[in-house]
C-alpha cells in the first residue's frame, strides 16, 4: 500500500517562512471517505476571514457531499481527466464571486482577486488538518451556471475537490508517477524592484 509522500521531505523554501506555505499541495490520491460537515464548515471559516475589496466578501461557495443529492450533478461539471480521481473526493466545490460591487452595482475589478484569496485559505485550513484540497480548472462553467441557478452577475471561478489522503498506487496511470508535490520558481523570477523586467 503507498502514501502520499510528505511535502516538507520534497520542498526547500530559500526564505524563512511558516510551514504551512510548503506543507499545502495538491494531491489526487483520496480514499473515498466522506468529508464531515463540520469539517467543511472549518474550512469555510478560514475562507470567511479573507480580505477583500470594501469588506466585499464576495466569494460563494457551492457544495456536495459524496453520499448527498447534489453529488452526481457536481461530478458531472468535471473534465474527464479529473473525474477520474474525484470520484474518490469526499467533497466537490464550486467557487463562485459577485462580480459588480454590492454598494452601488458598479463592477468589481478583483472580484476574482478576491475569491482567490478566499479559496487559499480555505486549502491551508484543509491541509492543516490533513485533508487532501485540490483545485481545478478542468470542468464545464457553462454548465454549472446552468445546472446550479447561478445569476449572471456571478462569475463561476474553479472547483475544489476535497477529501481524505489515499493510496497513490491505486490512481489511474499517468497519474501515479505525478504524485509528488511540485517545486517552485525563485523569488528573483517573481519579483523585481519597479518597472516591469521580466
Ligand atoms: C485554479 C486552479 C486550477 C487547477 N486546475 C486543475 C485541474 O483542473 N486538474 C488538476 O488535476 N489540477 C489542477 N490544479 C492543480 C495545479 O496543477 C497545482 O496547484 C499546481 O501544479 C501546483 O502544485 P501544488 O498545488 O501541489 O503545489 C489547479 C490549481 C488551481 C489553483
Amino acid at each position: 500500500m503507498g502514501k502520499l509522500p510528505n511535502a516538507a521531505d520534497h520542498r526547500v523554501a530559500d526564505h524563512a517562512i511558516e510551514p504551512i506555505f510548503v506543507n499545502r499541495w495538491s494531491p489526487r490520491a483520496m480514499n473515498g471517505q466522506p468529508v464531515r460537515q463540520e469539517e467543511l464548515n472549518r474550512l469555510f471559516e478560514a475562507a470567511r476571514w479573507a480580505p477583500s475589496t470594501y469588506n466585499e466578501q464576495e466569494w460563494r461557495f457551492l457544495y456536495a457531499h459524496r453520499a448527498g443529492p447534489h453529488w452526481p450533478t457536481f461530478m458531472s461539471l468535471l473534465a474527464e481527466a479529473n473525474q477520474a480521481w474525484c470520484r474518490n473526493a469526499g467533497v466537490l466545490i464550486v467557487v463562485l464571486s459577485c462580480k459588480v460591487f454590492s454598494r452601488n452595482g458598479n463592477p468589481n475589478p478583483v472580484h476574482t482577486f478576491d475569491a482567490g484569496l478566499a479559496s487559499m485559505s480555505l486549502m491551508l485550513q484543509g491541509s492543516h488538518m490533513g485533508l487532501v484540497t485540490h483545485g481545478m480548472a478542468g470542468f464545464d462553467r457553462d454548465k454549472a451556471r446552468q445546472a446550479l441557478n447561478v445569476p449572471d452577475n456571478y462569475a463561476v471561478e474553479a472547483m475544489i475537490a476535497i477529501g481524505r489522503p489515499g493510496d497513490p498506487d491505486l490512481l489511474p496511470p499517468g497519474m501515479r508517477e505525478i504524485e509528488k508535490p511540485s517545486g517552485r520558481k525563485p523569488i528573483g523570477e517573481i519579483s523585481r524592484e519597479g518597472a516591469f523586467a521580466f
